[in-house]
Formats: structure tokens, sequence, C-alpha cells
């Protein structure tokens, strides 16, 4: 069989990442520069600045996964990149990039969808995966509850009607001045908590629906924090940051076994930059194991945004046509 290799780009957030991915499913190279020292001391991205970034970075990242990946520019089969959804700037970058590489090259143009590229992270991990599954995606951006049968067939079981659940690690972290990115920092603190310590909210979990919504808790956290401040009592620091992941765990989770149980599916899948988060994958699976459901999810790098998880949708693409003309745009607000 002819070895397929294909470039995947990544620029929709505060990541630069390029990544040659083999066949679809073995990662040759996966180079991320992130940007996270540059936005630190904003508590959060900054758009203008992620894009001037994307720029500086994008060809020695696009190099070095070439270079990484032992592979000749010509031996290329197709170039796939992220157009939505995410940040104008910087998807404009890794567009612009790809299309260049795609007319000099002389190969296709791949337009995929960070958030299947998310799920598709779970491909390259060497677990054997059979559809149906349920896939729950949750990043800085989205918090998405899905029944995935195959490549471009997502039910959409449910959503955030507020934050996402990555962007309530984030302002939590904040203010508990923790510093940007929340999760992992929240996670690191919470080891050393008490996670029954303090009860908060769970917002729309008696309702027979699939939404989230985490900006009552967010506003819960708040207060409980404020009110100690006033009275000028300490903050426990880690009870809250263990309560608060537990709490957020807990919603995710309630909703992920009920699809299970509606569906009658016999594996979940875990997707996006919180799906990083250990608690919530060891709770989640202990759930899941009594119900003889199997749970995967990829390591941490490929939890995040990569390269890697972009070249291998555009593999999959390829494989049925879905190309693009160099006319493709980037589509902000892009859904599954
Ligand atoms: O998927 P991703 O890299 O970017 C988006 O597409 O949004 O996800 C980033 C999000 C951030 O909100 C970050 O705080 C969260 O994922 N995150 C975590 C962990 N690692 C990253 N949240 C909880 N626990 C973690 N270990
Ligand atoms: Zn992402």
């Amino acid at each position: 069989m002819k070895e397929i290799y294909i470039l995947g780009i990544e620029s929709s957030c505060d990541e630069t990442s390029a990544a040659v991915v083999k066949n679809g499913r073995e990662i040759l190279s996966n180079v991320i520069a992130s940007q996270v020292d540059w936005h630190q001391k904003f508590g959060g991205v900054v758009p203008e600045i992620a894009s001037r970034k994307h720029v500086e970075l994008i060809n020695p990242v696009l190099k070095e996964a070439v270079e990484k990946a032992g592979i000749d520019w010509s031996a290329l089969a197709g170039v796939a990149v992220t157009y939505g959804p995410g940040l104008v700037g910087g998807l404009l970058v890794g567009i612009s990039a790809a299309k260049a590489i795609a007319l000099t090259l002389n190969i296709p143009l791949i337009p995929v969808n960070h958030l299947a590229g998310h799920i598709y992270a779970n491909f390259l991990t060497g677990d054997e995966i059979n559809p149906p599954v349920i896939c729950l995606t949750v990043s800085g951006g989205h918090t998405d509850l899905l029944y995935f049968s195959d490549l471009g067939q997502y039910e959409v079981l449910g959503r955030t009607r507020d934050d996402a659940a990555g962007e309530a690690f984030d302002k939590i972290a904040r203010v508990l001045k923790l510093g940007y990115p929340g999760g992992p920092r929240i996670e690191k603190l919470a080891r050393k908590g008490n996670e029954f310590a303090i009860d908060f909210p769970k917002p729309l979990l008696d309702q027979d629906h699939y939404d989230f919504s985490f900006s009552g808790l967010k506003t819960a956290v708040l207060n409980y924090a404020n009110q100690l401040t006033q009275k000028g009592e300490e903050l426990p620091m880690a009870d809250l940051a263990a309560s608060f992941q537990r709490t957020v765990a807990d919603i995710l989770i309630a909703r992920v076994i009920k699809a299970v149980n509606t569906k009658g599916v016999k594996s979940v899948i875990l997707s996006g930059g919180v799906a990083a988060n250990s608690r919530l994958r060891e709770l989640l699976q202990k759930e899941l194991e009594s119900l003889n459901v199997s749970l995967h999810y990829p390591p941490p790098i490929l939890c995040t945004d990569n390269g890697a998880m972009i070249a291998s949708v555009g593999y999959f693409l390829l494989q049925r046509g879905e190309i693009s003309g160099l006319e493709l745009n980037a589509v902000p607000n892009l859904h599954l």
C-alpha cells in the first residue's frame, strides 16, 4: 500500500502547530509552538497578539514539522488546515500558509473543522475505536456532547448555554490568581484539597436535556471567595480548587452517563483541552466501568490544540475527496 502523508496546520487559538501524519493514524512529527508566555500576563488569549505570533511562528514550525517527519516536501499528499471555529486572525494565517503550500506543491487543500480535529485526536493513540460512540468535547471554547457515528456524522445532543468548561477553569484560576491557562493549575492545586469541602451548585442537572451551564457555578465560586475575603479570612485555595473541579466533573459525567444509557453505545471518547484533566478521566472511567462501557482519551499533548489531529481528519476527508479550492476562507463560528 502506498503511504499517504498529510501535513496538518492548526492556528485557531494560541498554539501554532504543524504535523505530519502517515495514513491518518501515525504521527511522524507534531510541532507545537505555544504562545502561552505572551498571553499569560493578560489572563487569557489576546487575539491581536495571537495573530502576530502566528505570523512569526508559522514558517519555522512548518519547516521543523517536515524535517522532523524525515520526509521531503514532495512526499506530501495533501495539506489539511483548520478553517474554523476560532479566532479569525489566527485562522487566516494557517489558511494562507496552507494555500501557499497546496499551490506550490500542487497538492489538495483540505479544510478541517477544529472540533472534528479534537475528536480525531483519539484515532492517533492506537486505541481501537468502533463508532457509534458518545463524544464529549470540552475545550476553552466548547462543551459539546455528541453522538458520533462516522466522519461528518455528528448528532449534537447538548452544548453549553454560556461558558465552556475550559473557560470556567480559566476564569476561576484568574480569581484565585493562579495564572493562565487555568485548567492544569487548578488540577495541580486540587490534588492537595478536599473535593467535598464546599458544596457548589450543579445548574440544569435536574432537567431533561443534555445542555450545560457553567456561569452559575463560576458566580458561586466568586461569591464564596469574595465573602471570605471581605471577612478578612484566608481562602482555602486547595479545597476551593478541588471542590470546583469535582463539581465540573460531576456535571459533565452525569450528562455523559445519561447519553450512554439513552443511546446504548459501548464506548465514550473524550476530547479537547479539559480532557487532559486526570480527575475527570478517573471519575468517568469508574462510572463507565460499572456499565461495561470503554473510555478513550488522548494523551495530554493531543488533548490541547495540535496539528496532528488536523492532519488525521485531513487524511479521512481526502479519502472521500472532500477538498477545497483556493477560495477557502476562515469561518470563526463554524459548527460540527
Ligand atoms: O482544546 P484547547 O487547547 O483549546 C481550545 O480549543 O479551546 O483547550 C484549552 C482549554 C483551556 O481552557 C485550559 O484551561 C483547559 O483546556 N485545560 C484543562 C486542563 N488542561 C487544559 N482543564 C482542566 N484540566 C486540565 N488538566
Ligand atoms: Zn481546541
